[in-house]
């Protein structure tokens, strides 16, 4: 398969902006449903974008996850898969793939990123741990948590500055993480977890630096390292661009440093390698033996994980792509252009442009929305109903209640635009800007959201809410003025 390094494209005129190199062969049709039908869908949905039908939706900028492109090499694996219970060939070929990229020798295949979370929470978390890492992600949490463990974040003070121009603001904090083995000691700290282009904090890298300097930490202590590979693609793209040191170092190559840093790599497939599944690696066949006998009991047989088989094949097909720069660098400067437009037009967006979306800050956007009326739900909600883009919220709805029954309210109020990789267009992209620009202008008709039905568990996923007031008729009646019959 060839692979090739990306060559920065110059152009003649003033305009830059991203080129895509992969031309598209087979498309799917979408439907801009009338401003009146988004509306109504919403309503149905309460509120909540994840309950949106994708008959409804025009550009979904849900999520990355399950959704980018698969490439014509991908899709022609499939039709080799071996179909075996146990033993197959597809497995061995997605072993031999991951050996080959991550560097890790043992591998085991779980149905998709949480299914790792579990198996590596079960194994090595007990009552009463502390898990130091650079930021949670929701179901790492909900699994940590489940078994008895705590999460310290200990990101550095520029992490949750919205406007930055620090390279690496998904970097642990070694003071922080010092101190928090001192105060805790390593006994209760069964690992380090660290998380490739950090997710809720705008997908945002940790430099090779930064986990020299956890290493050594981990390395004083006997503590192990955990990383989190699902974004790790795009985090070895933005040490590239960013870390000087690295810049004439290969993809594969910052790939594999950073896997061999880690004593256990796990990853969701669904966004490393466009496919659906995950997996567990490590090259100490001791922790190996330790993970392995949760396999079976929850995922599958441990050729399979709960993965098809022919998901299988393009997982192994889709990891060699993962070293190839035009790949990998698709969604981030597609992200950087759409973070480049909109903050041109004072849009209160996330810089530096990170990985998986562009992130846009709802508090400053909204901030007549009180964060106990969730002003990332109401901003996800607005922009749906005035383009059809669904984008996700990641802000106190997706966080939870502590003991008195109040919302912990997040650090940061964000809706997330994600860019799946190579599935948008750039005409595409610019309808996007166009309409979050429109939203801006008319921000003070957005209005906050109340729970009506609120689950006890990721409540973001199934949770319903509604409208303090009448905001959405009086957006919609906007639209309709400024945009007349257009959709
Ligand atoms: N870790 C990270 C950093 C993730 O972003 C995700 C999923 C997971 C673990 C869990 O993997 O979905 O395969 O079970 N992120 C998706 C998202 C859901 O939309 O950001 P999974």
């Amino acid at each position: 398969m060839e692979t090739q390094q990306s060559q920065t494209i110059k152009f003649f005129g003033d305009e830059t902006f991203p080129v895509e190199m992969h031309k598209v062969r087979i498309v799917q049709k979408l439907f801009l449903r009338p401003v009146e039908d988004r509306l109504k869908a919403i309503n149905e949905a309460g509120y909540n974008t994840f309950l949106l039908n994708t008959k409804d939706v025009f550009l979904d900028m849900l999520t990355d996850s399950g959704t980018n492109a698969m490439s014509d090499n991908q899709v022609s694996s499939m039709l080799k898969a071996d179909d075996a219970y146990a033993g197959s060939q597809s497995f061995y070929r997605m072993e031999k793939a991951l050996q080959e990229v991550f560097g890790k020798k043992y591998i085991l295949p779980v149905h998709q990123g949480r299914a790792a979370e579990n198996v590596v929470s079960q194994v090595f978390i007990k009552k009463g741990d502390v898990i130091p890492m650079n930021y949670h992600f929701t179901t790492t949490k909900a699994h940590m948590e489940l078994n008895g463990g705590k999460i310290f974040e200990i990101y550095t003070d520029e992490a949750l500055k919205i406007k930055s121009d620090n390279p690496f603001k998904g970097n642990i904090d070694i003071d922080k993480l010092n101190a928090l083995i001192e105060k805790y000691g390593a006994d209760r700290v069964p690992f380090i977890r660290m998380e490739a282009s950090t997710n809720l904090i705008g997908g945002q890298p940790f430099s090779i630096q930064n986990m020299r300097d956890v290493k050594a930490v981990a390395d004083r202590h006997g503590i192990m390292m955990v990383l989190d590979a699902s974004l790790i693609g795009e985090n070895a793209w933005f040490i590239k661009q960013r870390e000087p040191e690295f810049k004439n170092t290969s993809i594969k190559d910052i790939l594999r440093l950073m896997c061999d840093f880690a004593d256990i790599v796990y990853f969701s497939s669904r966004k490393v390698s466009s496919t659906r599944g995950g997996g567990i690696c490590t090259n100490d066949h001791d922790l190996f033996l330790k993970m392995r006998d949760l396999v079976p009991l929850y995922e599958g047989f441990l050729t399979y994980g709960g993965m098809s088989v022919r998901e299988i094949e393009a997982m192994a097909v889709g990891l060699e792509e993962t070293t190839d720069e035009t790949v990998i660098n698709q969604s981030p400067s597609f992200i950087e252009y759409a973070v480049r437009e909109l903050d041109k037009r004072n849009v209160p967006v996330i810089t530096p442009a990170g990985a998986l979306g562009c992130h846009i800050d709802a508090m400053s956007f909204l901030p007549h929305v009180p964060q106990q009326e969730y002003p990332a739900g109401a901003l996800a909600a607005a922009l749906y109903i005035i383009s059809g883009c669904r984008g996700m919220e990641r802000g106190t709805i997706s966080s939870v209640r502590d003991e008195n029954g109040d919302d912990i309210l997040a650090d940061m109020e964000l809706l997330r635009l994600a860019f799946p990789r190579r599935v948008f267009t750039l005409s595409q992209t610019k309808f996007l800007i166009d309409r979050v620009h429109w939203l801006y202008k008319n921000r003070k008709l957005v209005g906050g959201l109340k729970f009506v039905e609120e689950p006890a568990v990721l409540r973001f996923f199934m949770g319903r809410l509604a409208p303090v007031n009448e905001w959405p008729d009086k957006l919609v009646a906007k639209f309709k003025e400024d945009f007349g019959n257009s959709l």
